[in-house]
């Protein structure tokens, strides 16, 4: 069985000090949690969330991560970095990075091999833009940034690799897809993660499903047979909002 994994993208949000408040409210609402919970703060703020969660069932995870592992690249993080400050999951290729910030296939998956290599789990984030999806090539773009991102990924660290399937155009946006347009493709994430491994590591590989997701409607999508957790923007930053999602 898939332990379902709910994880909080706060994106460019939260001070250090707002960082320890959100994490010291959240705290006592998620301690019962049958999922896996994560908070993924900025990176000037990841000292600060480790300062407050020893002892806690929440675990910290990062936004991004730099493919090398120390030298001139002025404003990156590396992996070494991460892991001092307690960070055990890394969100990768998120598609505001991917838009904002010239990620492209190639460094996700330079940064999947690194995130690996040094023993961070990966959140592999990939999904199609509105026009991809009303051209009706969902499934072809998923699949193929699923196949360049896991590019060189061994079968024995899949176990380690966590794919988040975000729709871009219901991120922030307040449209979620529906529970079953989220299960149908992340059943087609599995399909291809089966043909290039195998079909026992499609079914350990969790996917989690991403975009507006909420308390209100994160009972439903959990329910679906493919969809392995949630990454949670705007309502992770309101500890009650993403308590509600965490006990779905
Ligand atoms: P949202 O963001 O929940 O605010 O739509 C999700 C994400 O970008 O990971």
């Amino acid at each position: 069985m898939r332990k379902p994994m709910i994880a909080g993208n706060w994106k460019m949000n939260q001070t250090p000090s707002q960082t320890v408040e959100l994490i010291q409210q959240m705290q006592p609402l998620v301690e019962e949690a049958c999922c896996e919970v994560v908070v993924c703060p900025t990176a000037a703020c990841l000292f600060a969330a480790k300062s407050v969660l020893a002892g806690s069932n929440i675990l910290l995870g990062a936004q991004n991560i730099y493919f090398e592992d120390a030298g001139a690249y002025t404003g990156e993080v590396a992996a070494d970095t991460l892991l001092e400050l307690g960070v055990q999951y890394v969100i990768i290729g998120h598609s505001e990075r991917r838009q904002y910030f010239n990620e492209t296939d190639e460094t996700v998956n330079k940064k999947v091999r690194k995130a690996l290599e040094k023993r961070l789990k990966p959140i592999v984030c990939v999904g199609e833009v509105l026009w991809q999806r009303e051209l009706g090539i969902t499934n072809e773009v998923v699949r193929m940034q699923t196949k360049l991102a896991l590019a060189g990924i061994s079968a024995g660290s899949m176990e380690d690799v966590v794919i988040a399937y975000e729709p871009v155009w219901a991120i922030g946006t307040g449209v979620t897809a529906t529970a079953a347009q989220a299960n149908d493709t992340i059943r087609q994430i599995r399909q291809t993660v089966a043909e290039i491994y195998s079909p026992e590591a499609a079914q350990k590989v969790r996917i989690q499903y991403g975009g507006s997701m909420n308390g209100g409607n994160a009972a439903e999508l959990m329910a679906m047979s493919d969809i392995d957790g949630g990454l949670i923007g705007g309502a992770s930053l309101k500890a009650e909002e993403f308590a509600k999602v965490v006990n779905y």
